[in-house]
């Protein structure tokens, strides 16, 4: 996820842009740039760094010129450096183009385009975009029909800023499943990813669609289909946020704001790691001894993993929190061990050293990060990324579920490449996966009535979260949670485990929360939930299956999902359960107390 901004005026350009940069840097914030046109010469500055520093560092105001666009970056393919800061220019150096998305196809398009001749300077998938427009022009001299014939052949998703040094009066925007949005001054427009970046100039926004783009000159706007070049009438809306409200685009939290960005995540996940699993599966398929390593709630995630390659895969990894596995896993780590670690800051301190341990024995080592170009990722071996986009809230929601979106692609294709499970099955679960961003529309569905539960309870002092087989992994992550960000004691379990100790804290009232997806072991958590039911339990039960609804005090409908895919679902209630109980008790979800974001020291 990054941020985009254009700003066409009166005004000094560069100053404008940088402004908004600083409000999107939420988006992102590993690199920034900006270019201006000032009579028909464009000027770039970008960097790897954060616009506050690189504000001065590039003397950004001295970019001359009242048109032009900017961009805060997230990255996506490419590590943050200078050269793959955007904007990304075409061989002429007449188009520079700043993008938000995934492009899916640009390495077939990049080879296409060496082909004819074009250079490449960066690891980007946005720079073919330039060079395709570049191309295009070569045999349409409308820069507009141009452009929508480069358009055309982009597949992925994709939020645009065009400026052509030909064209003096305008600039270009597009948006395909990336958010666009106008700001309409007096003399004076704006395009942004979010309405922070010109709330300070003006609150009339116009939100474009996918297959749109737009033509922005000082006194207008033109918005048209990129397919059919039908003009689209918009609607202006007037915006009542406040600035802090906006960059939550309107959410009272990042973390609700991230919970509900999960769809959108889980598909970028997807989307943004088909092309390499196969490959990443094939190089780690000889590998029998295998440790997942990692912290916290990636730990949870790494019990996931486990599940997912031993049910498929028919490979067993020991999972181990990264802080015991660096002080006492030396002695077994040789050259035949692989090491997956999965964490979504990259910089984990005992996770690093975890790496560290691992590469120092001649193992192989896998990383599932989500900041790319962070301190994981540049000492592992194999790295793939889960494309969540930054995440502020402190409690990890949309970094959890892309990581176990991309666990399961890669206990799949791991699978697919064994032959150790029924192709027919793997197909079918894979159909599943990519149907997942709507199965998360589905959960998200019972925010309100969870809202209502938080009331009910925020007064409890204790509470177990129980699951069997892969939803382990979920009770703990649910019972994690509830403890960092409400501060009200849970304990997650194995629902097994009940009779055998935690069964005797169960009393009147005590909240258990059953995860029961339908599964070979339902009939054995149903015969649990009875016993916390027997001592008078207040029952809380999320499944598709009616059966639990008669045992439950109250029971969250969740959709169908095959087991294996059940975590990815099934945690959403719990982060959402866990924020307004949060809220409720007075607490700031985004920050807890005594946490950080990043755990950089052990
Ligand atoms: C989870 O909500 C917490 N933020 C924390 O447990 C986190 O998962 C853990 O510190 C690991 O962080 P990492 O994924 O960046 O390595």
């Amino acid at each position: 996820m990054c941020g985009i901004i254009g700003y066409i005026g009166d005004r000094k350009a560069c100053d404008v842009i940088v402004d908004g940069l600083k409000r999107l840097e939420y988006r992102g914030y590993d690199s920034v740039g900006v270019v201006t046109d000032n009579d028909g010469k464009l000027y770039i500055k970008k960097g790897a760094g954060k616009i506050s520093e690189l504000e001065v560092k590039l003397n950004l105001s001295e970019l001359p010129g009242n048109r032009g666009i900017g961009h805060t970056r997230w990255a996506t393919h490419g590590v943050p450096d200078d050269t793959n800061a955007h904007p990304h220019t075409d061989c002429t150096g007449k188009i520079a183009v700043v993008h938000n998305g995934i492009i899916e196809n640009y390495l077939e398009l990049k080879e296409e385009l060496i082909k004819k001749g074009h250079r490449f300077k960066s690891d980007t998938d946005t720079e073919v975009i330039a060079h395709l427009i570049e191309e295009e022009l070569k045999t349409e001299r409308d820069f507009e029909k141009a452009l929508r014939n480069a358009l055309n052949k982009l597949k992925g998703s994709f939020a645009l800023g065009i400026i052509y040094s030909e064209d003096k009066e305008h600039l270009y925007f597009v948006r395909h499943e990336s958010p666009l949005i106008l700001g309409i001054g007096n003399g004076e427009m704006f395009a942004a990813s979010d309405i922070p970046a010109f709330l300070p100039y003006t609150n009339k926004a116009v939100f474009i669609d996918d297959g749109e783009y737009v033509i922005l000159s000082k006194e207008d706007y033109k918005v048209k289909d990129f397919r059919t070049g039908a003009i689209k009438e918009k609607e202006v809306h007037v915006i009542k946020w406040s600035l802090e409200m906006a960059e939550k685009q309107g959410y009272p939290h990042f973390m609700l704001k991230e919970i509900y960005e999960q769809p959108r995540a889980v598909k970028d996940a997807i989307y943004g790691n088909a092309e390499f699993i196969d490959e990443v599966a094939k190089e780690i398929s000889g590998y029998d001894k295998i440790f997942i390593v990692a912290m916290g709630t990636s730990y949870h995630a790494g019990i996931v993993g486990k599940y997912l390659f031993q049910r498929l895969a028919k490979k067993v990894p020991i999972v181990e929190e990264a802080s015991e596995f660096r002080y006492e896993a030396e002695e077994v780590i040789d050259k035949n061990t692989l090491v997956i670690a999965i964490t979504q800051s990259g910089e984990t301190a005992d996770t690093l050293a975890a790496i560290r341990l691992a590469k120092k024995r001649g193992a192989k080592t896998l990383s599932i990060v989500n900041v790319v170009g962070s301190m994981a990722t540049r000492i592992s071996d194999l790295v793939l990324y889960t494309h969540a986009g930054p995440e502020i809230g402190v409690a990890a929601t949309k970094t959890y579920t892309t990581q176990l979106t991309v666990l399961t692609m890669l206990a799949i294709a791991l699978a697919r490449h064994l032959r150790t499970t029924d192709e027919k099955y793997l197909n079918t679960l894979e159909e599943e996966l990519y149907k997942l961003p709507e199965l998360l529309n589905e959960a998200l569905k019972h925010a309100d009535g969870l809202k209502a539960l938080a009331k009910k309870l925020k007064e409890k002092r204790d509470f177990f979260y129980i699951g069997r087989g892969i939803s382990v992994a979920t009770a703990l992550e649910g019972a994690l949670k509830l403890k960092e960000i409400s501060y009200i004691h849970a304990e997650g379990l194995s629902a097994g485990e009940l009779k055998h100790g935690p069964l005797a804290l169960i009393e009147e009232g005590v909240p258990v929360v059953a995860i029961a997806p339908s599964g070979k072991t339902f009939d054995k958590i149903v015969s649990n939930v009875e016993e916390a039911k027997a001592r008078k339990g207040f029952i809380i039960s999320l499944g598709d299956n009616e059966e639990l609804m008669k045992i439950s005090d109250v029971f969250l409908r969740m959709p169908e999902v095959d087991e294996l895919l059940s975590p990815i679902i099934y945690v959403v209630p719990l982060q959402i359960f866990a924020y307004h109980l949060a809220v409720i008790r007075g607490n700031d979800p985004d920050k807890p107390r005594n946490l950080a974001k990043s755990v950089t020291v052990e």
